[in-house]
């Protein structure tokens, strides 16, 4: 028994029970709801400096991973555009997962609800997966392989560019979860949200996965401007495409599923705001949505007329990631269930039978 106690993994095992153990509740605390909002703005500092690092085609500005010319510091990266860009990514996809690490620790230190806990970890999963995913596509370009083509490489890019708008999601999440308003006032639903407002978010997010998708394919198979009018696809105003080709096609459907995203957007918070539920919850904010569609737009007929400007590919990057988070943050909301009691005052954070799972709520 002694030799148990005495042994360094009894010793560990202990300390480490105790520390994530303790104190922990399902109540706002408002050190860890603010830091959780913290590694979400690093993330969109890190979409930012990825998206225009593709922009200026600086990707491959140092050949190894995970260090940069094998250092952490190499030489002249403040003074070169390309090595500037591609080193400040790598430095805040360094800083977001440690950022990751601290509030994963912290939550299982002092959060109650095990969803909550367990989402962290997944955030945690998909940084570090991301980071790899990264990593790949520079350790597999055919400047490292020597290959006939790069079709390695740009999946990897591909699955990069998808694993960055999961991780904003699941960060967009937490943050939500630790928010005041999600756990005193139950996001202000005061019911259920329907189900048509919860599928129709869902829709909408998965649609606006596979545009993103589509514009990465547009973007790293350089078929920016294989249409080179819009809004019509031709400059003599042909709507359709006079010839195909993979990137007029590609090009096409992402212009298309405009379109469809459009129609998605706007059934989703026209549902939001047709019930007065949802609408007194989160109304206002379901207006964001719409004002990131047409900037998105904008952004994109601004690509085509100034044949890929740098700044607006990366924006029109930046606000298709902001499009898809605030489609889900509505989303995640709808999913939260009122508190018992409702009105906000009687709080039901004290009552051992209410939870604050989310879960349920589809039941
Ligand atoms: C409204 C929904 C839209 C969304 C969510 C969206 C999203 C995106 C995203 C995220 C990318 C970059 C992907 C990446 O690099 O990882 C992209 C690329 C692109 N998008 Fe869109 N887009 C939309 C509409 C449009 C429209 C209306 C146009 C008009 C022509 C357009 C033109 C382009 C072009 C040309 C690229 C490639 C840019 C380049 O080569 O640098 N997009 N889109």
């Amino acid at each position: 028994m002694l030799h148990g106690i005495l042994a360094p993994h009894y010793f560990l095992d202990t300390r480490f029970q105790m520390f994530v153990s303790c104190q922990r509740t399902n109540q706002y605390k408002p050190g860890l709801a603010w830091f959780c909002a913290v590694p979400l703005v690093v993330a969109v500092a890190l979409l930012y400096a990825g998206g225009f690092t593709t922009s200026i085609e600086a990707g491959m500005a140092f050949l190894d991973w995970p260090l940069s010319n094998g250092t952490l510091n190499p030489e002249g990266w403040l003074e070169d555009r390309d090595m500037r860009a591609e080193h400040s990514h790598r430095l805040l996809g360094m800083v977001v997962g440690l950022l990751t690490i601290i509030m994963v620790f912290w939550t299982w230190r002092s959060e109650e609800r095990a969803w909550l806990r367990r989402l962290t970890v997944l955030c945690l999963a998909a940084v570090i997966l991301q980071g790899i995913m990264g990593g790949m596509r520079v350790r597999f370009d055919q400047l490292n392989t020597g290959a006939e083509n790069n079709l390695t490489a740009q999946a990897f890019v591909l699955l990069h560019a998808m694993g960055a708008q999961i991780v904003l999601c699941l960060l967009v999440s937490i943050a939500l979860a630790q928010s005041r308003n999600w756990i005193e006032r139950a996001a202000g639903l005061s019911e259920p949200a329907g189900l048509s407002i919860r599928y129709l978010g869902i829709g909408t997010c998965l649609l606006l996965l596979l545009q993103i998708l589509l514009g990465a394919i547009v973007r790293h198979g350089n078929a920016g401007l294989a249409l080179v009018s819009f809004p019509q696809s031709t400059p003599n105003g042909d709507w359709l495409p006079t010839y195909w080709n993979w990137a007029v096609a590609v090009n096409f459907t992402h212009r298309a599923g405009a379109l469809l995203v459009c129609l998605a957007v706007l059934a989703f918070v026209a549902q939001v705001w047709a019930d007065k539920n949802t609408r007194q919850a989160f109304g206002p904010v379901a207006l964001l949505p719409l004002l990131l569609l047409v900037v998105q737009i904008f952004l994109g007929a601004t690509l085509v007329w100034t044949r890929l400007n740098e700044h607006s590919a990366t924006l029109h990057t930046l606000t298709g990631a902001f499009l898809l988070a605030s489609c889900w943050m509505l989303t995640f909301l709808s999913f939260r269930l009122p508190l018992r009691g409702f009105p906000p005052e009687s709080l039901a954070e004290n009552d051992p039978n209410h939870s604050n799972d989310p879960a349920p709520a589809s039941a």
